[in-house]
């Protein structure tokens, strides 16, 4: 690691975490032409900041120049699905495709985690392009709703505050809102048919409005 710069170790992660972007964002894209409910609502997607890094090798113990094969998470994109049925079929279209191989599959939505966090996290090994030949990194994909998003996002801000060592009633708080946000996602499971026949005569609708404004 002292060898080699942080900027040049991380370029391989940063164009990995672009073009999956793309990839996933072109996804979506192929849905909404189809006029059929888009299974993907939205992506994101980071390269893990430095200092993060170090706080996690720390952490976990791991030596700086292991970090290629004992950190998964370096490079990570997010999908946010509107229902937890489209988290299935998420999965599964990543299943088929053959520009990366997933090495491992964790499932924190039948298995919730103690914090009360839901994800479906899938860790690939994608080969990145570089002008010295193909380089192969690991990629965490997380997969999860909205409302799953939704409480993992503020769980983490407050995780930062409190460094994971949150006060009783937060605590308390979090396992609630936790719950409420399962409960959401089992309410809008429920009337899933009705909201996507809405939302697919919104974006046929949209279409004809703006071909007649061209
Ligand atoms: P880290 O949790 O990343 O240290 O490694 P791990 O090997 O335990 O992997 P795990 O699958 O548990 O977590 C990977 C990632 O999932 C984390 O980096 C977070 O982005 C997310 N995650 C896991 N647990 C939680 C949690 O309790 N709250 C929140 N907000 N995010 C979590
Ligand atoms: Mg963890």
């Amino acid at each position: 690691m002292a060898i080699i710069s942080w900027k040049e170790f991380l370029t391989p992660y940063k164009q990995a975490v672009d073009e999956l972007k793309v990839k996933f964002k072109g996804m979506r894209a192929q849905f909404e032409k189809e006029h059929t409910h888009t299974p993907i609502e939205f992506v994101t997607g980071r390269v893990k900041p430095i200092a993060s890094i170090l706080e996690k090798a720390a952490l976990k113990g791991i030596p700086l120049d292991h970090l290629e094969t004992e950190m998964q998470d370096i490079a990570g994109v997010r999908m946010m699905c509107q229902f937890v049925d489209d988290i299935k079929t998420v999965v599964e279209l990543l299943r088929k495709r053959n520009d990366f191989r997933i090495i491992e599959e964790k499932d924190y939505i039948t298995n919730k985690k103690p914090s009360g966090y839901r994800s479906y996290h899938v860790i690939i090994e994608y080969p990145v392009e570089t002008i010295r030949g193909e380089k192969k990194i690991l990629a965490e994909i997380q997969i999860r709703t909205l409302a799953m998003n939704f409480w993992a996002t503020i769980e983490h801000s407050l995780n930062y505050k409190y460094k994971g060592q949150f006060p009783e009633e937060i605590n308390l708080r979090l396992k609630r809102a936790a719950e409420a946000a399962f409960r959401l996602d089992e309410e809008m499971s429920e009337i899933r048919e009705e909201i996507q026949e809405a939302q697919v005569f919104f974006t046929k609708n949209k279409e004809k409005a703006d071909q007649k404004k061209q």
